[in-house]
C-alpha cells in the first residue's frame, strides 16, 4: 500500500516523523524499532557551536504532560557533521536536521554549512523555542522577522526548508502566511506551549530557568484546532505536531489536513509508538480501501 506524502520536494513514504529534541540523533531509537518504518525524524536543534542549555532542572512532569527547559542544549554543527553524521546516513528514513540560531547572519552560516551534507532531506527551521532568550520566541511571534529570516534560509540552500511555528502567539494563521511568503516549502506546528511549576513547600520555580515549553497529551486540543486554521489558511504542506501519544491522535491531525505529523514527548513514554502508528495506519487503510490522500483534509465543515 502507497502511504508516501510529499512535503514540497521532502518525499516521505509515510506521514509518521518524530518531532526534535525528544528522538536523540535517530540513532539511540533503534533498539526499539526499525526506522525504516517510519517517514523520517527530525534531529535535536542544531546551533553552528556547541550550547550548554540552561541550568537544572530542566524537565518536570506535568498533569497529562510535561515542561522543559532544555535550552537547546546541543553539540555543535561540526561535531554533528563530523561524529554523528556517520552514524546516521545509512538509517532507510528522512533526515531533517532541525536548525536553531539567534540572529540572520548565524541562520544563514549555519545553514551554508550543513547544506554540503547530501544525507540531510530537509532542514527544520525552529523559529520558535521558548527557553532561550535570543532568537525562539523573539523571532517566533513577529511575522516580518519570520518571512525575512526564511527568505534569507531559503536563499542558502537548495534543500527543502520546513519553518516550524509557535504556538505563542495570538492568530497562528499570520505567522503562518508570513513564512508561506518568504518561501517555505512546508510548515510545522506546534512547539511547545510556555508554562511553569512551583514547589510550593520551599516556594520556588522548580525549572531552572523558572519557564519552559508545556508538551504532551495535554496540549493536544490547542495543537489540533491550530493545524486545522493553518492548513486551511496556507497553500503549503502543513505538518501536525503536538500530544501525539496513539495512532487514533495520528489520524485526527490527518483528518484536519496535516499532510504529515510528528511525534514528540511520547516518545519518552514508548519509544517504539513512532513505528506502530506507521504500521496501524497502514492496516486501517487498507481495511477501509482508502489511501491516503483521501484521509487528509477528511473532516466534514
Ligand atoms: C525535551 C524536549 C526538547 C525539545 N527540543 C526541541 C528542539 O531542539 N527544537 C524544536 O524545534 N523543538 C523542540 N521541542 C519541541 C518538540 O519538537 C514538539 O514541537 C513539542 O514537544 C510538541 O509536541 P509533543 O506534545 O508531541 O511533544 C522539544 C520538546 C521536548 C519535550
Amino acid at each position: 500500500m502507497n502511504l508516501s506524502v510529499n512535503i514540497g520536494k521532502l518525499k516521505l513514504k509515510n506521514p509518521i516523523l518524530t518531532a526534535s529534541g525528544t528522538f536523540g540523533y535517530g540513532i539511540e531509537f533503534t533498539d526499539f524499532f526499525d526506522l525504516n518504518k517510519i517517514g523520517g525524524f527530525c534531529t535535536k536543534g542544531i546551533s553552528i557551536e556547541p550550547r550548554a542549555g540552561n541550568p537544572s532542572p530542566r524537565v518536570v512532569e506535568t498533569a497529562s504532560g510535561m515542561l522543559n527547559s532544555i535550552g537547546l542544549e546541543n553539540c555543535g554543527s561540526k561535531h554533528f557533521l563530523n561524529e554523528i553524521m556517520p552514524k546516521i546516513r545509512d538509517l532507510k528514513c528522512a533526515i531533517i536536521v532541525n536548525l536553531y540560531a539567534s540572529s540572520e547572519e548565524d541562520f544563514v552560516r549555519l545553514t551554508e554549512i550543513l547544506s554540503k551534507e547530501e544525507r540531510i532531506n530537509a532542514f527544520e527551521m525552529n523559529l520558535s523555542c521558548p527557553n532561550v532568550k535570543s532568537g525562539g520566541s523573539a523571532f517566533g511571534a513577529n511575522p516580518e522577522i519570520i518571512q525575512r529570516l526564511t527568505k534569507a534560509v531559503k536563499a542558502a540552500t537548495d534543500k527543502p526548508v520546513i519553518v516550524k511555528l509557535s504556538p505563542n502567539v495570538t492568530d497562528i494563521t499570520q505567522t503562518a502566511l508570513a513564512a508561506e511568503a518568504g518561501g517555505a516549502d512546508a510548515l510545522s506546528l506546534i512547539n511547545t506551549l510556555i508554562g511553569t511549576a512551583i514547589n510550593r513547600e520551599k516556594r520556588t520555580f522548580i525549572l531552572g530557568n523558572k519557564i519552559g515549553g508545556l508538551s504532551g497529551p495535554a496540549i493536544k486540543p490547542v495543537a489540533l484546532r491550530m493545524v486545522w486554521q493553518t492548513a486551511k489558511t496556507v497553500k503549503i504542506p502543513v505538518i501536525g505536531i503536538g500530544g501525539i501519544s496513539s495512532f487514533e491522535d495520528v489520524l485526527d491531525f490527518l483528518i484536519v489536513g496535516a499532510k504529515a505529523v510528528q511525534i514528540g514527548a511520547y516518545n519518552f513514554v514508548n519509544p517504539a509508538i513512532a513505528g506502530e502508528c506507521a504500521e496501524k495506519l497502514e492496516e486501517y487503510l487498507e481495511k477501509r480501501k482508502e489511501n491516503i490522500d483521501q484521509l487528509i483534509g477528511s473532516v466534514k465543515e
